[in-house]
């Protein structure tokens, strides 16, 4: 079956053409495809699923099969950098899609890879001087874990509470956002420690002390973790988000970051960087760790780097994590499909050749103007994180005790949908993710329909 309702010219961007809602959600045809899915689906699928059936998309605009138009701070699960629908990235899969379809890059190479890890090497921290290949995110993290453990001989990996690293059963017990993701598999896939992230918002610490690494996280690891219970010799090194995306765009301290890299020196501990989301833009340089000059051993690609036209992963590693040894086996039959590779080259293209970091910037400032003011406004919101097109709103139902408020984000982001506003609520905080390219129009046009939504929604609720 051809979608039915994508007809008519192309999807308008106009200011006051995205958002446009002809019914609320889900309207006859999405409900009609939603309940045919609810019967044919796994059931964890379709729980999850927004209200309606996706259309077509341009930029960031999404039109569902009932003609909805909503404005998209999703973006493909930051997936789609650089706005949907783009010939100039699209048409260059395409051909390689009719020169080669797919081949296994693990066996016959194509011309599109020294071209693609030459580049990725060149924008990334100097530290890093190898490429190994992956199909996506999950992928690149599986990868890395195995030549972390190969690398240095030893089996421990230290990771962080609220970062979420993929749901595959070794990623998902690496990462630590919501216990349900790795609920039943912990036993299955041991070796990870996990300890607090440097959260400002809810740090279970206080200052870092007087004599210390600097920082409170580095401080507890050093004082408790590692005198009581943990054998630095033990441990291949650290995993982290620089900057926690999913989790609810979490920025640590300045003192973190030196702290953490002379404690991954001290130890042998190789750092890797899990850039999958953070990666390419999408804190306002091209990689989150280059706000803190931080060099790692190892650095996690995904999502942005296909440009949202392909799928496509890359671990790039230092010397010492990936330079000494070439027995570990790793990736799968669809990692660096030729298409891919050719998107991820336009989109390199796009990085160097628009503005686009600038215009990170440029929402980036207008975000703490505008979604920044909402903790004034609105005693619900306790937090608001920025870090350009990172966005996070925290709802508390109390201020003093920062009392999460889950019924209440849920509803505001009903109010949201109803208005066309699409942002991911699937986390602990409401997560706005706008396309890189995004007009300040469009993000100003977000804020404000938020803002309804909360008034909705505190109106339906006088106590709070
Ligand atoms: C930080 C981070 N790492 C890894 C992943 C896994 O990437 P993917 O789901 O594209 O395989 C994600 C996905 O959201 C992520 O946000």
């Amino acid at each position: 079956m051809t979608p039915t309702a994508a007809k008519g010219g192309e999807l308008s961007l106009d200011i006051d053409a995205v958002p446009s809602m002809r019914t609320p959600p889900p309207g006859p045809r999405s409900r009609e495809l939603l309940e045919r899915m609810r019967a044919s689906f796994y059931p964890g699928l379709t729980a999850g699923l927004a209200p309606f059936v996706v259309a077509r998309k341009r930029g960031w605009a999404v039109e569902d099969v009932d003609g909805n138009v909503y404005l998209d701070l999703i973006s493909g699960s930051a997936s789609v950098p650089l706005g949907a629908g783009r010939d100039d990235l699209i048409e260059p899969a395409v051909e390689m899609l009719r020169r080669y379809g797919n081949e296994d890059s693990h066996g016959l190479a194509s011309e599109l890879m020294a071209p693609l890890a030459e580049r990725l090497l060149a924008i990334a921290p100097p530290s890093l001087t190898r490429v190994d290949i992956a199909l996506n995110g999950t992928e690149a993290i599986e990868i890395a874990l195995k030549l972390m453990r190969r690398a240095t001989g030893r089996q421990l990996v230290i990771a962080f509470f609220g970062s979420y690293h993929g749901e595959s059963t070794m990623t998902a017990t690496l990462g630590a956002e919501r216990q349900d993701i790795s609920s039943g598999l912990r036993q299955l896939s041991p070796g990870f420690v996990h300890v607090p992230y440097p959260n400002p918002y809810r740090s279970p610490f206080g200052d870092p002390r007087p004599g210390g690494s600097g920082d409170a996280t580095i401080d507890d690891l050093r004082d408790h973790v590692l005198f009581h219970a943990l054998d630095p010799r033990d441990v291949a090194g650290v995993v982290i988000e620089p900057i926690i995306g999913s989790g609810g765009v979490q920025i640590p301290p300045d003192g973190f970051w030196p702290a953490l890299v002379e404690l991954c020196r001290e130890h042998g501990w190789l750092l890797c960087a899990d850039e999958v989301k953070s990666g390419m833009g999408r804190t306002g340089t091209m990689f989150a760790v280059e706000h803190w000059g931080v060099e790692p051993d190892l650095m996690c690609l995904g999502k942005g780097i296909g440009g949202g036209v392909m799928p496509l992963g890359a671990v790039l590693g230092s010397e010492r994590a990936m330079g000494g040894y070439d027995d570990v086996p790793t990736g799968s039959t669809w990692a660096w499909l030729p298409a891919a590779c050719a998107a991820a080259l336009a989109t390199l293209d796009a990085f160097e050749h628009e503005p686009v970091l600038e215009n990170v910037r440029a929402l980036d400032a207008r975000a703490r103007e505008t979604l920044g003011r909402l903790p004034e406004r609105y005693p619900v919101v306790g937090d608001v994180r920025i870090k350009g097109c990172y966005m996070a709103v925290e709802f508390v139902a109390d201020r003093e005790t920062k009392q999460r408020a889950p019924e209440l984000q849920e509803a505001v982001a009903d109010e949201c949908l109803r208005r066309g506003l699409l942002a991911d609520s699937s986390t602990a905080t409401y997560n706005l993710q706008p396309s890189l390219v995004m007009p300040v129009a469009a993000l100003d046009r977000a804020v404000a329909i938020l803002e309804q939504a909360i008034e909705a929604v505190l109106a339906r609720e006088p106590a709070r």
